[in-house]
């Protein structure tokens, strides 16, 4: 069983033109979906659950999809987050949340708080979140650490700079899974994707059932993981 599932929900809008619907009704169905992948978690006792919901690049979508999008976090932090706390679920995030409207970053810091204790299933919600930045971020505070004196440059290694990303408290994702056909990260984790198993499910994401977080686990445990070394 993989500690840790990463997911790129990919295809709300692909899903929302095939009925004929506005983008946003998309959105919306993809909302239920993440409801039912955190319930599909927490029975199969995987332990950390990443979703990528919103992409440092995702601001350059039209204003009123943006507005849609941020007007979904905004419900569901406030109709959700005591439900998620009453399952055991503890809530964090990464990325720029302070990039959101000052009521939504409250929410956010208010959910991580009251969800702190939890430990069934530690849910991270990727917001305005970007490998790239978020690994220029991490090499911003090495260099202020040692240029302050706290870090000598010659002991920087992997797991040294890894305590400086965002992710710094959580095992790297075991596996990846992206839905909707298409076969990239697209700035999703670069760093701790390192040896993650990557699995591409052709199944727009507001379609996302129990099911097929099923068949990606049964996929991740057909993979012969060697992190690089040779079979045994
Ligand atoms: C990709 O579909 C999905 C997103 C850009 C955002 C994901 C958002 C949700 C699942 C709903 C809200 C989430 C929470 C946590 C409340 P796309 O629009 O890129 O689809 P397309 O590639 O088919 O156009």
């Amino acid at each position: 069983m993989p500690a840790h599932v990463a997911v790129i929900m990919d295809g709300n809008g692909r899903w929302a033109r095939a009925r004929g619907l506005p983008r946003v009704a998309g959105h919306r169905a993809g909302a239920e979906a993440v409801r039912r992948t955190i319930r599909a978690a927490i029975s199969h006792g995987v332990r950390w659950l990443t979703l990528y919901a919103f992409s440092a690049e995702n601001w350059r979508r039209s204003p009123a999809e943006v507005l849609d999008l941020t007007g979904l976090l905004r419900h569901y932090l406030k109709n959700e987050i005591a439900a998620l706390a009453a399952e055991g679920v503890r809530l964090s995030v990464i990325g720029e949340p302070g990039r959101f409207a000052a009521d939504i970053q409250a929410d956010l810091a208010a959910a991580e708080r009251l969800t702190a204790g939890n430990e069934r299933l530690n849910l991270t919600i990727a917001l305005s979140y970007g490998a790239r930045a978020e690994i220029v971020a991490a090499a911003r505070a090495a260099a202020a650490a040692a240029a302050a004196g706290r870090l000598d440059p010659q002991q920087l290694d992997e797991e040294r700079f890894g305590r400086f990303l965002a992710t710094a408290a959580m095992p790297d994702p075991d596996l990846i899974v992206r839905t909707s056909g298409e076969q990239r990260l697209s700035n999703f984790l670069l760093w701790q994707a390192a040896y993650s198993e990557l699995v591409f499910l052709d199944v727009l994401w507001p379609d996302f059932a129990e099911t097929d977080f099923s068949a990606a686990l049964a996929e991740y445990r057909r993979r012969e993981r060697r992190f690089g070394a040779r079979p045994g």
